[in-house]
């Protein structure tokens, strides 16, 4: 079934079909009119080649820089003294505003910084940052002088960095002293320099920004500090130029997780990617210059990449970087408070929050203290969004809630109700329909296209639009494989879900091992992997099992080498301590469970998803080919002493 044939009978007024016709006709029309608002060095003169890199590629000939466009050009037209970014924190009490001009100031003088120690155009650097904006500032500075930013998530561990250092081997990597979970302070650099002790790729330099919550050891020689390197740069009236780029040169590369311990580094490019960023914000979220954009999301994430750095600047708007919860940063009310303060016209979050707000203030009591009327749309996007939430955001602030459907491969939302084009008529449950660039299908394991309302795999009819990833970092051959493998002529979402009879697509799940754990991406092979270095795990499994607040959360099992004589409930703790030292706190790996035998088919193959339909609670029936029937009773009773399943 393809999804988006034709308007609902009783479609209001949207010029959605229309657009989406008009791509469908001619994509390269299409994309060659959107990269019209955007500045060239070189206006692009072929818009697609699809003998070009693995699927073709956008924009070949066009050179461009991204950071121009995000900020220098907005100053050039008067946007000087209009706010660029807002940092609201209330985990430190700080707030602070940033105006074009002063971040054009900001970004030119650390990418003088930056080439000072060598960085120039291709070299890639690590960014390993809070939500502050200093890591917006390295990540423009990078995509001033052609480098490639790779930012890793605040949250992860030490040995998760040093996979990225291995893959993206920077030049160099900029980092803060540390940064701020509402319940302590996270010193970053000790696990920087454990990172790099760990990496077989050593970085030349680290450049360490100091808060004054904790102070970092500079190693002599290899670390210097943010402040001192900026004020020599200063005195010294050093700032570095836009340094042209060919569209195609990457951007950035952002780790993902894909189906093995070893993640993804999915590769955006310079010229796609700005032209589709700078298309949503009008079509997508219509938002227009000078308005207020919130991502409540954090840099490290796909989220925070498109809309907390680059769309809104791109846009002409204002941008918020906001360090702290949805609740606990004082209250549940700290959305609203943030959103009435500085005007906020859409906020973008993951369901998860708005989860956390309503278990903490069902009847949104602290709402009333807010006037939010400037917010004409909330987005949301990371995981499934279910018709509850969606229906409770939708009576309290009395707004479209919009969800929307994409990930960190394709950079941009996949499917979409596009606001700026005409609101199409909500169904809770649903992310609409697809996007112009998409051409979203649901086929069976034969690639032939399912009936409506029939699950099946969700693919995308090749070429993808810009801005999705051309490619994974130096590794062709596992991104065909990867994703352009299993269905010939198609990009494979490894999602599954259907179309409606109007066309609307719904997400159901993956159809791989990663689960999403509060909108976090994060492999369950990965988890297997640390569990199985345990000195006494013989055999393990992991899994994802529902959680009303994160909407899934790890479940590990795992089955004593023969002897072993330590308590479980010891080993228990220690893997989930193992866990969270080597992937990092944000894995949420928390139930640890030890089982006699895990339950297999004949053939040995775990049988996952009978564990999390009795985990869930759901209904599950034996399946026909268990090894051993028994075992699956025993499993129940051990998940129920550790409070897992009904
Ligand atoms: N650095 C270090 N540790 C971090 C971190 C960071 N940047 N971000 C999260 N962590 C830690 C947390 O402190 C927590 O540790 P704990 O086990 O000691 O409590 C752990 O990782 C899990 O974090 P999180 O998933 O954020 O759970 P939470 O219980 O602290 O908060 C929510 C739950 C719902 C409030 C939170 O997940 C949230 O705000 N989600 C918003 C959704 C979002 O940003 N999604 C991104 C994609 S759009
Ligand atoms: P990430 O790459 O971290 O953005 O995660 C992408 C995955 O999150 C998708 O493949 C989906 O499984 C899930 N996802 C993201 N947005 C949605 C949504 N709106 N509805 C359902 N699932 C979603």
């Amino acid at each position: 079934m393809t999804a988006t044939t034709r308007a609902p009978a009783a479609a209001p007024a949207s010029r959605y079909w229309d657009v989406y016709a008009a791509w469908k006709a001619d994509p390269q029309t299409f994309w060659g009119e959107a990269a019209k608002g955007l500045d060239w060095f070189e206006q692009p003169k072929t818009v697609f080649d699809e003998k070009l890199g693995v699927y073709g590629r956008w924009f070949p000939d066009g050179v461009c820089n991204t950071c121009y466009n995000a900020i220098d050009r907005h100053v050039a037209a008067g946007r000087g003294d209009q706010d660029a970014i807002i940092y609201d924190s209330p985990v430190t009490g700080t707030k602070d505003r940033i105006t074009y001009a002063q971040l054009q100031h900001k970004v030119a003088t650390f990418a003088a910084v930056l080439a000072e120690f060598g960085v120039g155009k291709g070299d890639r650097v690590i960014v390993y940052m809070p939500m502050i904006p200093e890591a917006a500032i390295a990540m423009y500075a990078c995509a001033r002088l052609g480098a490639i930013h790779s930012v890793v998530f605040g949250g992860f561990a030490s040995k998760e960095l040093a996979t990225r250092i291995n893959d993206a081997k920077p030049k160099l990597i900029v980092t803060a002293s540390c940064g701020i979970e509402p319940n302590r302070v996270v010193p970053y650099k000790p696990l920087l320099d454990e990172a790099i002790n760990l990496a077989a790729h050593k970085p030349e330099t680290c450049i360490v920004f100091a808060r004054p919550q904790a102070t970092a050891k500079l190693t002599e020689g290899r670390d210097y500090d943010w402040a001192s390197e900026v004020a020599k740069a200063e005195a010294a009236g050093k700032k570095a130029d836009c340094v042209p780029v060919k569209a195609t040169d990457p951007l950035y590369i952002l780790y993902t997780s894909g189906t093995t311990g070893i993640p993804k580094g999915v590769v955006r490019d310079n010229g796609g990617h700005m032209v589709a960023l700078h298309w949503t914000m009008s079509n997508l979220y219509g938002i227009k210059p000078g308005e207020v954009y919130w991502a409540a999301s954090d840099v490290g994430w796909v989220v925070g990449h498109s809309y907390i750095v680059y769309a809104p600047l791109l846009a002409g708007c204002t941008t918020i970087i906001y360090e702290g919860k949805p609740v606990g940063t004082p209250d549940a009310g700290a959305f609203w408070r943030v959103v009435s303060e500085y005007k906020v016209a859409a906020l973008f979050t993951a369901p998860t929050a708005f989860r956390a707000i309503k278990k903490e203030d069902p009847d949104a009591k602290l709402l009333a203290d807010y006037d939010v009327k400037c917010m004409h749309t909330l987005f949301l996007a990371g995981e499934r969004a279910d018709p509850d939430t969606v229906m409770w955001a939708e009576r309290i602030l009395g707004v479209p809630v919009v969800d929307h459907w994409w990930q960190t491969e394709t950079g941009w939302a996949i499917a979409g109700n596009p606001v700026g084009l005409g609101l199409l008529p909500i169904k809770p449950g649903s992310p609409t329909v697809a996007m112009p660039g998409y051409d979203v299908q649901v086929v069976d394991e034969a690639c032939h296209p399912v009936a409506v309302n029939k699950m099946g795999s969700i693919v995308i009819k090749l070429p993808l639009p810009p801005g999705c990833l051309p490619t994974l970092w130096q590794q062709d051959d596992r991104f065909d494989d990867s994703y352009l493998h299993e269905f010939p002529g198609y990009y494979k979402t490894a999602d599954a879900g259907f179309v409606d009879e109007d066309g609307y697509l719904y997400i159901m799940g993956r159809t791989d091992d990663i689960i999403n754990v509060a909108g976090h991406r994060l492999s369950t092979g990965g988890m297997e992997e640390v569990l199985a270095s345990h000195p006494a795990v013989a055999e393990c499994a992991v899994i994802g099992i529902k959680d009303e607040l994160k909407g899934e959360v790890p479940c590990g099992f795992v089955v004593l080498k023969a002897g072993v004589t330590k308590k479980p409930i010891d080993i228990e703790n220690e893997i989930v301590k193992l866990v969270r030292d080597k992937i990092g706190p944000v894995a949420a790996f928390k139930i640890a469970i030890t089982v006699n035998r895990l339950p297999k088919t004949r053939s040995g193959k775990i049988l996952r998803g009978t564990m999390k339909k009795i985990a869930d609670g759901d209904n599950w029936t034996m399946p026909a080919t268990i090894d051993d029937p028994g075992i699956l009773d025993e499993i129940a009773e051990q998940m129920k002493s550790h409070g897992v399943g009904a």
